[in-house]
């Protein structure tokens, strides 16, 4: 396999990247994306802000003409985010009374994947909800007004809505194993597995530093796995694009057969989130930098 796309297809998974709808209509992007990509991830078209602006006002433009993309190049999609505290509009996060958040929050779910039903592979249903450096729930409206079930009750009312979709939890810093936001997020799959709450997978961001994964990385990973859950690595970017973090990273997830695909958060370093940080696999003109060859490498292309 000569691409990152079929390479990781050959041992079944995928890897993909996070699209700017911005971006699409510059060829040297797109070119890349469709030769290189099976799974794309909107970098904040699906977002609240973005989708439902104001209370039962939706705007899936955006986000249609980037699964339209998708689907007319055979890309899958993950879908990013139902339930996140940031990129939220004001008028969520000022409801103080938890009847009409509820219902506020139930109805953005249930309408997003109604609309999209079929179309995405995998949700990050509820978003970054653990907080830093602690087992526990952030602060956030949903925290504050709902309390702690309001990531169960997020889960229940997304199986409803797409029963055919694979649901996932996602966060940052929660590669080491050691960490204390790793074993809280571990807590709680572990207890939604125990109570039959529906969740299907557990996404890391990975948003390594120049020394790449922890050393812990993979036995994270095997252990998420061993609840029973799908394990994927969702927004990989890596300061100045390390050759041997990167191949670190793709062999923690080979090694682990759950691990059933990884997405880089953007195409060409210029793309990134990460300013001046260089973590992607293409430089700013497109081409392969030597973290491309790792990476391909690593998952038995060449
Ligand atoms: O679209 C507006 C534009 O109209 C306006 O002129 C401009 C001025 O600031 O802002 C534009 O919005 C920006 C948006 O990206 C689209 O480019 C926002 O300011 C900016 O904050 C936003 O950043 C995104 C960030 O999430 C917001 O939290 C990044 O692109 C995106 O890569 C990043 O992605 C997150 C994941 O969703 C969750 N995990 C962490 C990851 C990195 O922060």
């Amino acid at each position: 396999a000569t691409t990152l796309g079929a390479a990781a297809a050959g041992s079944g998974r995928y890897f993909g990247t996070a699209v700017s709808l911005s971006k699409l209509g510059d060829s040297t992007y797109s070119t890349i994306l469709d030769r290189e990509f099976n799974m794309i991830t909107a970098e904040n078209e699906m977002k609240w802000d973005t989708i439902e602006p104001s209370r039962g006002s939706f705007n899936f433009a955006p986000a249609d003409s980037i699964v339209s993309h998708a689907s007319a190049h055979g890309q899958r999609m993950r879908g990013h985010t139902l339930v996140w505290h940031s990129q939220l509009p004001s008028w969520v996060s000022s409801i103080t009374d938890a009847d009409t958040l509820r219902s506020v929050m139930n109805n953005h779910i249930t309408t997003a994947m109604t609309h999209y039903k079929g179309k995405i592979y995998a949700w990050d249903v509820v978003n970054e909800a653990f907080a830093d450096g602690s087992t526990q729930l952030r602060s956030s409206v949903f925290e504050n007004v709902l309390g702690n079930g309001f990531v169960e009750e997020a889960f229940r009312t997304a199986r409803n809505a797409d029963p055919s979709a694979t649901l996932c939890y996602n966060d940052y810093n929660i590669e080491n194993w050691f960490d204390a936001k790793t074993q809280g997020v571990y807590s709680m799959v572990k207890d939604f597995k125990s109570r039959g709450v529906p969740i299907d997978c557990v996404g890391f961001q990975s948003h390594f530093g120049t020394s790449g994964p922890p050393a812990s990385f993979q036995t994270t990973l095997s252990n998420f796995a061993a609840l029973g859950v799908d394990v994927q690595i969702t927004e990989l970017d890596i300061a100045e694009a390390s050759t041997t973090a990167y191949t670190d990273t793709v062999r923690a997830c080979l090694n682990v057969a759950r691990c059933t695909g990884i997405t880089v958060w953007g195409i060409r370093d210029s793309d990134s989130w990460r300013t001046g940080e260089n973590p992607l696999l293409f430089d700013n003109s497109g081409n392969k930098k030597p973290a491309y060859g790792a990476v391909l490498t690593a998952l038995g292309g060449r």
